[in-house]
């Protein structure tokens, strides 16, 4: 990007919520987080996306910025006992996996969604007892999975998520340490 700053992340608020909302509701987003009949409502964002709720889950969710802008929404989980019929084979409470969506579709396709999972893949691998992050496009989101190749993730397997088909890739804890020492020479 010509403005040179770094995709940063913090962790959302309440007070982010209505913002969420709107986002959410952008067709570059609807098409990839559940299409349109999950299109939702500000009642459903506040009552799905409150930060106390999604702890529940467990969910941990930021946003990202450039600058001091807010470019998007990530989320991180704890792939194991996530329920609903996700993740059922999952056996390591060291797996994390993570979502996200750029807000504004005239910054898609210019390097900030690489930028942000490095971000998020630099935080989470920060603790020590995470040992592998996953994520699970739709094979159709070639954008997505590209992005996520770019920031070290590897296809995995093609899987079947409650959500439909989806490519489930990882990035472990040892690629990733490699891939730093790599990129230190
Ligand atoms: C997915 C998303 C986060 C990726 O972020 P981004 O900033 O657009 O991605 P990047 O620019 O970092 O990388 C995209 C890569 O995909 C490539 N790409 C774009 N469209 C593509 C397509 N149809 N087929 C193959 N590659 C494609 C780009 O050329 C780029 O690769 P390159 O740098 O090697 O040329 C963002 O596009 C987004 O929020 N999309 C809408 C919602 C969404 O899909 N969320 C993800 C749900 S899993």
């Amino acid at each position: 990007m010509a403005t040179g700053a770094a995709v940063t992340l913090r962790l959302m608020t309440e007070s982010d919520l209505p913002m969420l909302h709107a986002w959410l509701n952008r067709p570059h987003i609807v098409q990839w987080w559940g299409g349109e009949s999950e299109r939702p409502s500000l009642d459903q964002v506040v009552a799905h996306y409150r930060p106390r709720v999604l702890a529940q889950e467990p969910v941990t969710p930021y946003i990202a910025l450039l600058g001091e802008e807010p470019i998007g929404y990530a989320q991180s989980y704890v792939a194991l006992g996530s329920g609903g019929g996700w993740w059922p084979d999952e056996t390591d409470p060291g797996v994390r996996g993570i979502d996200l969506s750029l807000a504004n579709p005239l910054q898609l396709n210019v390097g900030l969604g690489t930028q942000l999972v490095k971000a998020l893949v630099e935080r989470l691998f920060s603790d020590p007892l995470v040992t592998k992050i996953q994520t699970d496009p739709a094979p159709s989101n070639q954008r997505a999975i590209r992005c996520y190749e770019k920031a070290g993730f590897v296809q995995h397997a093609l899987v079947t998520t409650p959500d439909g088909p989806a490519v489930y890739m990882v990035q472990t804890r040892s690629m990733f340490e490699n891939a730093k020492r790599a990129a230190q020479g």
